[in-house]
């Protein structure tokens, strides 16, 4: 790092796994100085600076005895498996720092790794990571949740630190319940924007039309959500207490869009209510919310 000196001070830094979070992390890790070291299981392009080092799977990488931390950017099912292999090769010394970066897995996901006396941890940037070149800015600011052996959360915290993120601390037992939330918050906000364009589709506009459409409405919302918190930012039916439109709402939409539109109609209700609805007006919202008619007797269109 240009200017200081990096808080976490290994001749290199390994990481297995060239995906997009790896290939992003080892880019922005990279330009702030870390010798990295990439490692995958098949010859692929990655961009320069990055060199990519290729073998086995069953077998470690050859420079993870020089490397200080070892990553694990493999997808969340493949952590316990590498550990494992890693382990059985007896490549992990006790001076050295493993990190994973699942959202809903601890340091337990090291589990074969305990042996090796190694600092066990994981590093989970609360961030999304599509194209890798542009992952130093995305994470830059970003918050980071970190967990593990107190020498494994000592080097995340200097990682999050060097990479100018918000290091935050979790309990391991924590992290299933943490990362469904950071699953709303992303990827099912990006579904529910596609029912809303689907929705659109059956009203008649093409898809290309019905996201053009959508886009204003989204980026107001997002720039309420940036000055507001959620529970201020909430409008529509459900906070008006229209029951009389969310139940033609109901009658138009199929069985399947009926109940997600039910579920997440009763958590907007619960904010409105939290922000003072009144209790008559939240017991007619309920109701309508409530509202059963079986889809055969339903109008509106079926996907
Ligand atoms: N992307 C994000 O936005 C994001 C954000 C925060 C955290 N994370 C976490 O980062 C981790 C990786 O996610 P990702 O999105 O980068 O997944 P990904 O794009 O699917 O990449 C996973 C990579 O791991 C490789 N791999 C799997 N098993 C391996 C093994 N035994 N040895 C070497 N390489 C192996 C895969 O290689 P092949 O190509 O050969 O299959 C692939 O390149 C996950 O724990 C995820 O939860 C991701």
């Amino acid at each position: 790092m240009r200017g200081r000196t990096r808080s976490v001070a290994v001749p290199v830094l390994g990481i297995i796994g060239p995906g997009r979070a790896g290939v992003g992390l080892a880019l922005a890790l990279a330009a702030k100085g870390f010798d990295v070291r990439l490692h995958g299981r098949s010859k692929k392009p990655v961009p320069k600076p990055l060199a990519l080092t290729v073998g086995p799977e069953t077998e470690p990488p050859a420079w993870i005895a020089q490397a200080g931390v070892v990553i694990l950017a493999v997808r969340d099912d493949a952590i316990t498996p590498l550990a494992a292999i890693l382990a059985r090769s007896g490549a992990v010394r006790a001076e050295q720092v493993v990190l994973h970066l699942s959202g809903s897995q601890g340091q337990e996901a090291h589990a074969p790794l305990v042996g090796s006396r190694a600092a066990l941890g994981s590093f989970h940037p609360l961030q999304t990571i599509s194209e890798p070149e542009r992952a130093a800015e995305r994470l830059k600011g970003a918050w980071v949740a970190v967990e593990g052996m107190p020498r494994a959360v000592q080097t995340a915290e200097g990682l999050a630190q060097d990479l100018g993120m918000r290091p935050f601390r979790l309990p391991a037992n924590a992290k299933a319940i943490y990362h469904a939330g950071a699953v709303f918050a992303s990827n099912y906000f990006v579904v529910v924007e596609a029912v809303a364009q689907r929705l659109l589709r059956h009203a008649g506009l093409s898809d290309a039309d019905a996201w053009h459409a959508l886009r204003p409405l989204v980026e107001g919302t997002l720039e309420n959500l940036e000055q507001q918190q959620p529970i201020a930012a909430l409008t529509g039916p459900v906070t008006r207490g229209d029951e009389t439109t969310v139940r033609r709402h109901l009658d138009a939409l199929t069985a399947d869009d009926a109940m997600l539109y039910r579920v997440l109609g009763r958590a907007a209700l619960e904010l409105a209510q939290k922000r003072g609805m009144d209790a008559a007006t939240a017991a007619r919202v309920a109701a309508a919310l409530a509202t059963d008619l079986p889809p055969v007797l339903r109008p509106g269109v079926k996907t």
